[in-house]
C-alpha cells in the first residue's frame, strides 16, 4: 500500500523521506504556486531529494485533451526519474488519459468524486484514481463510502489500476480508506507524522528508559563499561 507526500515543500519532504517509508511525491498547481518557486526547477529539486526511483506525480493545467497531451510529454521530457501525469477526470481529461495509454505514458486520473467516474478513468487506461476523500465529506457527501465502491468495481472486474486516495484532514479518514480496500494514500506532511502521534506511545517510551535509569544510572544501552552493577 503506496504512502506518497501530498506537498511541494522541499524541506517538509526532505525530513519526510528521512524518517518514512515513503513512495512518492503528489503536486498539484495549488500545491505548486505555494511554493513560489519556478515550476521546472522545482521539480527538479523534488526529484533530487526523492532519487529516481520514487514516482513524483505532476498535474496538468489546461482543458482540452490535445493540449493536456502536449503538457503531459513536455513534463515527461523535462523532468527526470519516474513520472505520473495527473490529469482531472473530465471527458477531456479522460481522451487525454486514452491517447497517453497508446504513448506509454503513465497517468493518474485526479478530482474523482464518485465510483463512475473513477471506473471510466481506468477503462481508460490511468494507472491511478485519486478520490478527493474530504472534499467529497465537505460537499456532504461520504468520501469513504466512494473509496469502498470504487475498490469493489476496481477488484471485481480486475482493472490495472489503484487508488491512491486524497485530499484528507485528518487521520480518521486515512484509517477508514486504508481498510477499505485503497492502494494507496497521498497526505498533506502534518497528516504523515500524525499516524504516528500517540500520547500513550510517546509515555512508555519515557517509562522504559527511566526505568533502565534507575537502575543502571545510564540512558542506552551503549557503554555498558559505564554502568554500576
Ligand atoms: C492530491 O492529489 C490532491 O491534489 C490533493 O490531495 C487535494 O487535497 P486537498 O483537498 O487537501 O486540497
Amino acid at each position: 500500500m503506496l504512502l506518497v507526500i501530498d506537498s511541494a515543500n522541499i524541506e517538509d519532504i526532505k525530513e519526510l523521506v528521512d524518517y518514512f517509508p515513503i513512495d512518492g511525491v503528489t503536486t498539484n498547481p495549488s500545491i505548486i504556486v505555494k511554493e513560489k518557486k519556478n515550476f521546472l526547477h522545482l521539480l527538479k529539486e523534488i526529484r533530487d531529494v526523492i532519487g529516481n526511483d520514487r514516482e513524483l506525480y505532476v498535474q496538468t493545467l489546461t482543458f482540452k485533451a490535445t493540449e493536456i497531451v502536449e503538457e503531459a510529454k513536455y513534463i515527461i521530457e523535462k523532468v527526470p526519474g519516474k513520472v505520473v501525469i495527473k490529469i482531472p477526470a473530465t471527458i477531456e481529461g479522460i481522451k487525454a488519459i486514452k491517447i497517453l495509454k497508446t504513448l506509454g505514458i503513465r497517468t493518474m486520473a485526479t478530482t474523482i468524486y464518485t465510483p463512475l467516474q473513477g471506473y471510466v478513468a481506468a477503462k481508460a487506461g490511468a494507472s491511478y484514481v485519486t478520490p478527493y476523500v474530504n472534499r467529497i465529506d465537505n460537499l456532504a457527501g461520504d468520501g469513504i463510502q466512494v473509496v469502498k465502491e470504487l475498490t469493489q468495481i476496481l477488484d471485481k472486474h480486475k482493472f490495472n489500476c489503484q487508488i491512491l486516495a486524497a485530499s484528507f484532514k485528518n487521520v480518521q479518514q486515512v484509517h477508514n480508506v486504508c481498510v477499505n480496500g485503497a492502494h494507496g494514500v497521498t497526505l498533506a506532511p502534518d497528516i504523515i507524522k500524525n499516524l504516528l502521534s500517540h500520547p500513550s506511545t510517546e509515555a512508555n517510551v519515557s517509562m522504559f528508559n527511566d526505568d533502565w535509569y534507575k537502575e543502571y544510572g545510564v540512558k542506552s544501552l551503549l557503554n555498558q563499561n559505564d554502568v554500576k552493577i
